[in-house]
This record gives C-alpha cells, sequence and structure tokens, in this order.
C-alpha cells in the first residue's frame, strides 16, 4: 500500500550541462518505473534545467535542503516556496552533512521540516546515528531523538507526506552499507515511534534506507517489508547505476 520511493540526491555535483546529460541518462535508463516513485535532487542550480529535461516523465524533483523562511534578508538561503516554484515536490531535510558540516541542528531541521510542508514540499527527514553513538548502544534513543525534535506539531494527517529516510552516518558515502537486519530493525523502530506519536497515519509514511546502497546491494533492503524505499548518493550518478537500484524495487 505503500509506494516505493527511491530518491537519488546528487549532492555538490553537476554542472548545468553535465545535469541535463545525467537526468537524460537516467529518464531513459529507467523508462517506465511502474508503480514505484523515482526522485532525483541535481544541486539548486541545475534544478530549472532538469526540470525541462524530466518535464512529462514520472520522474520527480527533490530539492537537497531548504530554508525555514519563505522570503526576506537571508542570504544565501533559498525557501520551500520557491523551490516549489521551480518544481520541486520534495525536500532533502535533516542530511547528516548538513548537520555536520553546516550545524544544523534538531531545532533547525524542525523549522524546515514545517516550512516545507506549508508550502507544499513532501519532506525527506534524514536520520541517523555517528559510529560512536552506535558502538555506545544509542543508535535507537539518537533516531527516536531526532524524530521527536522534526516532527513535533505535524499533524496525523500530514504525517503520511513525510519520508523519514534512516541513514547511519557511518554508512553514507563509505562503500559499507548497514546490514539489512540492522537498517530493518531501525525502521521498526521508526514505524513503532511514529506509531506512538501519530498513530494509524503512522502505517502510511514511508521509511527509507539510505547509506552506500548500490545495485549489488540495493535488492536486500527493498526486500524489506518495513523499508518502502532508498537515498542514493554516490550509486545515483551513474544512470545505469541508479535505474538498477529503482528496478529493485518492488
Ligand atoms: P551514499 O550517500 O549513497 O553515497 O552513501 C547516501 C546519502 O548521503 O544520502
Amino acid at each position: 500500500m505503500r509506494r516505493s520511493l527511491i530518491v537519488g540526491n546528487w549532492k555538490l555535483h553537476c554542472t548545468v550541462v553535465e545535469a541535463i546529460a545525467l537526468a537524460n541518462s537516467i529518464r531513459l535508463a529507467v523508462g517506465d518505473p511502474g508503480s514505484r516513485e523515482v526522485v532525483i535532487a541535481p544541486p539548486f542550480t541545475a534544478i530549472y534545467a532538469v526540470r525541462g529535461v524530466i518535464c512529462g516523465t514520472p520522474i520527480g524533483l527533490a530539492a537537497q535542503d531548504a530554508h525555514w523562511e519563505e522570503r526576506g534578508a537571508f542570504t544565501g538561503a533559498v525557501s520551500p516556496g520557491l523551490l516549489h516554484d521551480v518544481g520541486c515536490r520534495y525536500a532533502i531535510l535533516g542530511h547528516s552533512e548538513r548537520r555536520e558540516h553546516f550545524a544544523e541542528t534538531d531545532a533547525a531541521v524542525a523549522r524546515k521540516l514545517r516550512a516545507a510542508l506549508a508550502a507544499g514540499l513532501s519532506p525527506i527527514l534524514c536520520v541517523g546515528e555517528r559510529t560512536a553513538e552506535r558502538d555506545q548502544g544509542r543508535a535507537q534513543t539518537v533516531v527516536s531523538r531526532q524524530l521527536a525534535t522534526a516532527l513535533a506539531g505535524v499533524a496525523p494527517e500530514t504525517l503520511p507526506m513525510v519520508a523519514i529516510a534512516y541513514e547511519p552516518v557511518w554508512a553514507i558515502g563509505t562503500g559499507i552499507a548497514a546490514g539489512t537486519d540492522d537498517a530493518a530493525a531501525m525502521a521498526d523502530h521508526i514505524r513503532g515511534r511514529l506509531a506512538a506519536g501519530w498513530g494509524d497515519a503512522a502505517g502510511r509514511a514511508r521509511i527509507l534506507y539510505g547509506g552506500s546502497v548500490n545495485p549489488g546491494n540495493a535488492g536486500d533492503f527493498l526486500r524489506q517489508d518495513t523499508l518502502d524505499g532508498a537515498l542514493v548518493g554516490g550509486a545515483s550518478l551513474n544512470a545505469d547505476s541508479f535505474a538498477a537500484i529503482v528496478k529493485a524495487a518492488p
């Protein structure tokens, strides 16, 4: 009942020309994704150009971040409304690279999430523990805190707009993916937290896994009943790899 969602996060890669070429290759390689939802997140500067390439196809657009204010004196920020205007329907929020390199706090992620929802964007909320936190047995505690802060005040009828991406920090860009059992166990934990706070609506929110997903391991994650998709970084920069991941989803 939950459609598979595969998101390609291009991070800080691709000039406009490169982005157009990659989006076009992805469009051709993915073809008809059937019931799966496929979304790509180019850098801000390429979003408008990529929109032209995927317009009229089943591929959707995400922003890699969004500010919490809609307009005003916020030099360098991009608001959810402007992203919606340029064709985005999703926004990746709270990615661990934002938390790590841009000092983004849980409270900031919460403001962004509410602003994104208000502008009609579906947030892809990233949560996940660092190595030390896992080693100390605190992975679930950390993820619970990130969820509780980011989702505070979200109404039950709105919760299904949010996809949660479980991305253990140590698995991102390292080639060392989480074990599928560990990822499934954390997805269960996340679903449990959502159910405790939002009741039945929890069953309609999608939970993704992210962190070194590639064509070789994607099927292992995507076959887990508790996982509804993947957030893909490095492997989304290659059209054939990304398409293979899409096709591994049910
Ligand atoms: P990766 O990145 O697939 O390159 O590990 C995932 C992410 O950062 O979302």
